[in-house]
């Protein structure tokens, strides 16, 4: 039975719809702005339209199967927590695209809101917050998932783990977002005023 969650998980995950909705539109967004599959890079490269449809797209794909699987086991359980790092994995590696991908953020605030929607809403308060700050999407989105992490385990040592190894897989993923905040290179991202466009 597990194997069936984490295969689903893995294939919805792995549907790359910013890169798909992109190149509907005529753009290969691996080939501009920071290369990214994923709603950041679309947002800046193509408009909040195209870009939050993007987000939603990999948030849904990551919340839906974590949900159902939610519904059907208890909360707690490892099931639900599996088929959502199957669903990121399934982003990070996507079949689709020679086992490359996005930075999982999007889909892991989905697995938040699915599992416990105190996780993403704790998520955005630092989300929103950094990005007033700083203005480096990547820092907000990586100080967001640490504390999603964090504060999982005081729900359950099933929630704290599963969000906590995202933090790391993601962090693995922003590793170049990292070198270039130390080095001072990021790119400025007022996201707050493409959103509110
Ligand atoms: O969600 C990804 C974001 O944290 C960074 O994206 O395109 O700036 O590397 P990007």
């Amino acid at each position: 039975m597990l194997l069936f969650w984490l295969i689903l998980g893995y294939f919805a995950g792995s549907i790359p719809f910013s890169y798909i909705v992109p190149k509907m539109k005529g753009v290969d967004v691996s080939r501009i702005g920071s290369g990214n599959v994923g709603g950041t890079n679309v947002l800046r490269s193509m408009g909040p339209v195209i870009g939050i449809s993007c987000m939603l797209l990999d948030f849904f794909k990551a919340f839906i199967p974590t949900l159902i699987a939610s519904l059907i086991y208890e909360d707690a359980s490892w099931i639900p927590h599996l088929t959502l790092l199957a669903a990121v994995i399934g982003h990070d590696f996507s079949i689709w695209l020679k086992f490359r991908g996005g930075k999982g953020v999007a889909s892991t605030v989905g697995g938040f809101f699915a599992l416990n929607p105190l996780l993403g809403i704790i998520f955005f308060i630092i989300w929103f917050s950094l990005n007033y700050m700083f203005k480096y999407v990547s820092l907000a989105s990586l100080a967001g998932l640490l504390a999603g992490g964090l504060f999982g385990f005081f729900f359950s040592f099933q929630t704290g783990f599963i969000f906590t190894l995202l933090f790391f897989l993601s962090l693995w993923k922003h590793r170049n977002n990292v070198k270039k905040i130390i080095a001072g290179e990021e790119t400025i991202t007022d996201i707050i005023k493409i959103l509110s466009e």
